[in-house]
């Protein structure tokens, strides 16, 4: 530009070039103060909570790792690989301060098993941790035995899992806190519903809703205890109060006893159970869910449940605790 301006003249060519610096110069400035501003406004919502107290104030810490923490009640059944994988994963969250494997095969788990897992948790566990490591072995194979009551637990909160699935340690913490809010309340990631069966054939007055109307409806009435917290109580609870009649009923359809647990913490508290927002990982091939013919095994269940109970206990609710943290939009 100054090139071409030079041949009409030099002192033309002069203001041009004078007004181009001038112009660039406070180009540069406006771009200055931008990122001032913009530097600014980063500082600020960094220190968001001592911005907002005039720096005399600051948030206390979310660290539960100094309280007591929750047992790990994993059900596995032949599929050492998963186990190894879940256990390994568990043992590196803050909270965790004791794990229940319920094991129900015909023989007991082999020494090498047992030194890989005992291995595994002493080489996650720094400084002065402990974490409890322990199989609890049944003579009979029933799904009954994954609510067996624990002997001297450590712990009040159960955090009862499936070996094939993984959540984060972010999310497991932050359903433990939920739970500690409502510590009679089960607190999972996997939300069922019962619909009420309009047509009434075959005399079912209910029917078990998996995945999709909870989606559909944003409305659950359990939370399945493949991925859950709850008060350790309701293990004893399930063990020696449960009708008989029941508890073979789970036995000998080898289902349901996820539902049976639902319906007896809220037969309970005739309250919801709360959803907890976190993220799945499926580390296994997906299990019987997915074979047809589940979900009519689950609403004879409901049937079957609601009527020993003598009542629907199962309360729908709509709430879904997420992380705040998440959701700085509000
Ligand atoms: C349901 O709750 C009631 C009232 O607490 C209790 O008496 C009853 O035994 C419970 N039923 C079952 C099947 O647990």
């Amino acid at each position: 530009m100054v090139t071409r301006t030079s041949l009409v003249g030099r002192r033309t060519a002069q203001k041009f070039r004078q007004a181009a610096i001038s112009a660039a110069g406070s180009l540069k400035i406006k771009l200055l103060l931008f990122c001032c501003f913009i530097f600014t406004l980063t500082l600020l919502a960094n220190r968001a909570p001592s911005f907002l107290g005039c720096g005399q104030q600051s948030i206390p810490p979310l660290d539960r790792t100094s309280r007591k923490g929750y047992t790990l009640l994993i059900n596995t059944w032949k599929r050492y690989d998963l186990l190894k994988q879940s256990i390994s994963h568990y043992t590196s969250c803050p909270g965790l301060d004791s794990i229940h494997i319920v094991w129900s095969e015909p023989d007991p788990p082999s020494d090498s098993l047992v030194k890989f897992l005992n291995h595994i948790v002493k080489s996650n566990t720094k400084n002065d941790r402990y974490i409890e490591l322990i199989f609890d072995i049944n003579k009979e194979d029933s799904l009954n035995n994954r609510f067996k009551e624990i002997k001297n637990p450590m712990t009040d909160a159960v955090f009862s899992i499936d070996d094939d699935i993984i959540f984060p340690c972010s999310s497991v913490e932050f359903a433990f806190g939920v739970w500690q809010s409502a510590p009679d309340t089960m607190v999972g990631f996997v939300p069922r519903i019962h619909l009420i069966n309009q047509l009434k054939e075959n005399g079912n007055s209910y029917i078990y809703g998996g995945w999709w109307p909870v989606w559909w409806t944003g409305t659950y009435s359990m939370i399945l205890s493949k991925a859950s917290f709850f008060h350790i109580k309701y293990l004893h609870m399930y063990t020696n109060e449960m009708p008989a009649s029941l508890l073979e009923y789970v036995k000998r359809n080898r289902n349901c006893e996820d539902i049976a647990m639902s319906f007896m913490v809220a037969n309970a508290t005739n309250a919801p159970p709360i959803w907890a927002k976190g993220n799945i990982f499926e580390i296994g091939s997906t299990g019987i869910s997915s074979l047809g013919g589940h979900s009519k095994k689950r609403t004879e269940c409901v049937n079957r449940f609601a009527s020993l109970f003598g009542r629907m206990p199962l309360v729908p609710t709509n709430v879904k605790a997420i992380d705040s943290r998440g959701a700085w939009f509000w």
